[in-house]
């Protein structure tokens, strides 16, 4: 389980994050929510160390993941997953060389992206992709895909390493509201089959309450909110968003719910035959 005690950070006279103490049992999904600029990503980006603490200590299991250094940072890096609104792919390269690339941290050495990865990681890969429902695209190149179709090798890309952790940046904030399901779907399924804890910043609400057992509600860098979804009353929500903000939920709203889930739409690339692998 994660332990946040007096999690600090500051960007010269701005606090981002202001003495956040909480803990996380392994297994949650828990949605982060707050305004632009509350400290969300911030928060996420500390605990795969993409930003440090200025001061506090967060505690995975018991150890000081703020205090890794070298390869014990490797370590845990690879222990958490993160994906990214803007995927993060490489778009000339094809989705399941994508997807082979989350084996990268997992090698000390880099030799030729030919004969780097083994049979059983390939065989991993397309597994990863089957399971998201997009294992015929895989040799596709990763730009040519639908936003939707990209965060879907993001979270292949994310099982490949394996991880005990998922931080999740807005995975669906560039994405129309179908897609959005998707990949909340997508995340719910990690969390639930696998029982790894997820961490998912989003802007909006209704999918926070839909998709999270736990809401944690962030304004000027500090949790104002911590609580379960049926615990968001109209005066938590003011609280983190502001009384002349959100109060109108609509306004921070994508809709998620679809009555019926239709596969978004493929890239025009016809598909290669997976056999061409070598698997
Ligand atoms: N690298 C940085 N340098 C300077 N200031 C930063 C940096 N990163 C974040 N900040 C500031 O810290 C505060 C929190 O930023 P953060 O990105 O964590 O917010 P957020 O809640 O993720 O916002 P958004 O919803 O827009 O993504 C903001 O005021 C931001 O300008
Ligand atoms: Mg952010």
């Amino acid at each position: 389980m994660f332990e946040f005690k007096g999690v600090t950070r500051r960007f010269g006279a701005k606090t981002a994050v202001d003495n956040v103490t909480l803990d996380i049992p392994t297994g949650q999904m828990v949605g982060v929510i707050g305004r632009s600029g509350a400290g969300k990503s911030t928060l996420l980006r500390m605990i795969n160390r993409l930003a440090d603490p200025s001061s506090g200590t967060i505690y995975f299991d018991g150890r000081a993941v703020s205090g890794l250094r070298g390869a014990e940072l490797r370590s845990w890096q690879r222990d958490c997953a993160m994906i990214f609104q803007q995927f993060n792919l490489v778009p000339r390269l094809d989705v399941l060389t994508n997807v082979l690339l989350g084996r990268l941290n997992h090698r000390s050495t880099v030799t030729s992206i030919f004969n780097m990865f083994s049979r059983e990681e390939r065989i991993m890969a397309i597994a990863a992709l089957e399971r998201l429902g997009i294992e015929q695209v895989a040799l596709q190149p990763a730009g040519t895909l639908s936003g939707g179709q990209q965060q879907r090798v993001a979270i292949a890309r994310a099982l490949m390493q394996q991880p005990r952790v998922l931080l999740a940046d807005e995975p669906i904030a560039s994405l129309d509201p179908l897609n959005a399901k998707v990949v909340m779907d997508a995340l719910a399924d990690i969390n639930d089959r696998e029982g790894i804890t997820v961490i998912c910043n989003l802007h909006t609400l209704d999918t926070a309450r839909s998709y999270c057992e736990r809401i944690i509600g962030m304004a000027a860098g500090k949790v104002v909110f911590d609580g379960r979804p049926e615990e968001l009353t109209k005066e938590a929500v003011s609280l983190i968003y502001g009384a002349d903000g959100a109060l109108d939920e609509s306004m921070t709203s994508t809709s998620i719910t679809i009555a019926a889930a239709e596969e978004p739409s493929e890239a025009t690339a016809a598909p290669q035959p997976l056999v061409l692998l070598g698997v």
